[in-house]
């Protein structure tokens, strides 16, 4: 079965062809955060329009990598939303377009049930039941897998997403987007104790995060160095610290109230190196990576996801894309 996944969500453009279950065949990502960093952040408008000028063009490529034609394939899978509407709508249209084309199904999928499955593309030994920290740029979350396509949801942040607190840290400290791999690389030169930065929620009974809080003590602790030489690296250092304090203390009551030892993490921050030390060094439960390309956006994901759900028999009728998608739905 030779299935074709297309990601357009946000600002990276994917395209993947995926044979059977978790082969991957070729991909393809064509990355916009050069042309978004220097807005500090992403341009919807912008991501859609370079969308439609890299969409095409990549699946050619994808196909010509492959050896195959359009007519070969046997499933499309496209990310359905969550994400920016302009963005999704780019990629839908794409598909319906090709799908019809070259009469071949198509599957809409969401964006993070696709990150639910970026650790099982190298991980044939991690089987339900088991526990997903989805860590990325719009959500925070823990989802328990009783097997594929029955998920709950334990909980998620109140406010923002941890890459989103990642990002925003950035920005208070001068630094470029995307803010989690800059503050992560500087970090390195600082101390993790030498700022007593909160670790939100920590103490509550409740799998739940919140890292406004977190983000307004750092501000308040640069300002307090205006003038003089701000320490950026011991910043970042203890900053990073309290967020990857409060997503382990999450997880941990997590494995906890639920009995599953079993945890896999995936999205943009699930490539940090702090995060990955601290679920790999876990004593309470085994911990599922995926390598440092399928934590970001990516299509393999996506193709993978798309193919599962359809031999589970989804198919839905007309794929429309959906900003506001809930958790895994
Ligand atoms: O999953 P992703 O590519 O896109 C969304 O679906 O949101 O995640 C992007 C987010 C950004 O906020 C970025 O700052 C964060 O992931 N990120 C990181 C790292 N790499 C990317 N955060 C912390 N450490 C990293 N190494
Ligand atoms: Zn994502």
């Amino acid at each position: 079965m030779i299935t074709l996944g297309i990601e357009t969500s946000c600002d990276d453009t994917g395209v993947a062809v995926l044979r059977n279950e978790r082969e991957v065949v070729c991909e393809f990502l064509s990355s916009q955060i050069k042309d978004h960093s220097r807005f500090g952040g992403v341009i919807p408008e912008f991501a859609a329009r370079k969308h439609l000028e890299n969409l095409l063009p990549l699946v050619d490529t994808a196909l010509k990598e492959a050896g195959i034609s359009g007519h070969d394939l046997d499933l499309i899978a496209v990310t359905r939303g969550p994400g920016l509407m302009g963005s999704l709508i780019v990629g839908v249209m794409t598909a319906r377009a090709l799908s019809q084309a070259w009469d071949v199904p198509l599957i809409g999928v969401n964006h993070l049930e696709g990150h639910l499955f970026a650790p099982l593309v190298d991980a044939e030994d991690l089987e339900p039941p088991f526990l997903s920290l989805i860590v990325s740029g719009g959500h925070t979350e823990i989802i328990r897998v009783d097997s594929f396509g029955e998920y709950e949801l334990l909980g998620q942040t109140r406010d923002d997403a941890a890459g989103e607190a990642y990002d925003k840290a950035a920005r208070i400290l001068g630094l470029k987007y995307p803010g989690g791999p800059e503050i992560e690389r500087l970090a390195k030169n600082g101390d993790p104790h030498a700022f007593d930065f909160p670790v939100p929620l920590r103490n509550t009974d409740k799998v739940e995060f919140s890292f406004s809080g977190l983000k307004t003590a750092l501000l308040w602790q640069a300002k307090k160095f205006e003038g003089a030489d701000v320490p950026v690296n011991d910043l970042c250092a203890s900053f990073q610290r309290a967020v990857t304090e409060a997503l382990m203390s999450k997880v941990r009551l997590a494995v906890k109230m639920t009995g599953i030892r079993k945890v896999s993490a995936s999205g943009g921050v699930s490539a940090n190196g702090a995060l990955r030390e601290a679920l790999g060094n876990a004593r309470d439960f085994r911990a599922w990576l995926p390598g440092l390309s399928r934590c970001t956006d990516n299509a393999v994901m996506i193709a993978m996801a798309g193919r599962n759900s359809w031999l589970r028999g989804n198919r839905g009728g007309d794929v429309v894309p959906n900003p506001s998608l809930e958790s895994c739905e």
